[in-house]
């Protein structure tokens, strides 16, 4: 890395590199994430079956978009702080509970697996967040609007799960 600039040079420093390697690990970690959430979002917008599921299908495709472009700006970031995008031989899969249910009518449980994978992502973007305070500002930033979207996905799908509780069927 260059050192031809002078001055504090925050989470770039040269001198902070062993928390920006901290921070690296938790936006891999969230990357896969979302990478993860793209692959089951796209598997459970097109299995699910019956008059109810269009709503939920609907809803899927276009978080598909958003989980998507969650996964780029965590990438940018990546190499902003001089990491590298991890490449696809070191993804481990994690999302057990969005696996494709036993009967393709089972909405709840979709919509139950997508409330997890929601509430995971808020709680390590929470981490992150906590991390930044006072170290990196700007990925402070980037994760506070992720986690925003994130819980927007979250109180939908929960939206949706009160509904079949009301009806008595989750
Ligand atoms: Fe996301
Ligand atoms: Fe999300």
């Amino acid at each position: 890395m260059s050192t031809e600039v002078s001055g504090n040079q925050g989470i770039l420093d040269e001198a902070a590199s062993e928390d920006r390697e901290q921070l690296l690990e938790m936006l891999r970690k969230a990357y896969w994430m979302e990478m993860e959430t793209v692959l089951s979002y796209t598997a459970n917008s097109i299995n699910p079956d019956g008059v109810r599921a269009q709503e939920i299908i609907e809803s899927l495709k276009e978080d598909i978009q958003e989980e998507l472009g969650h996964a780029q700006q965590f990438g940018q970031r990546i190499k902003e702080l001089y990491g590298v995008v991890p490449g696809s031989m070191d993804f481990a899969a994690e999302q057990s509970f969005l696996q494709p249910p036993d009967h393709q009518t089972d909405i709840v449980h979709v919509i139950k697996g997508v409330i997890q994978a929601e509430s995971g992502a808020i709680a390590h973007y929470e981490t992150i967040i906590e991390f930044c305070e006072g170290r990196d500002p700007v990925t402070q930033d980037m994760v506070i609007a992720i986690l925003h979207d994130e819980q927007g996905h979250r109180r939908l799908f929960e939206g949706f799960l009160r509904e079949y509780e009301a009806e008595g069927r989750a």
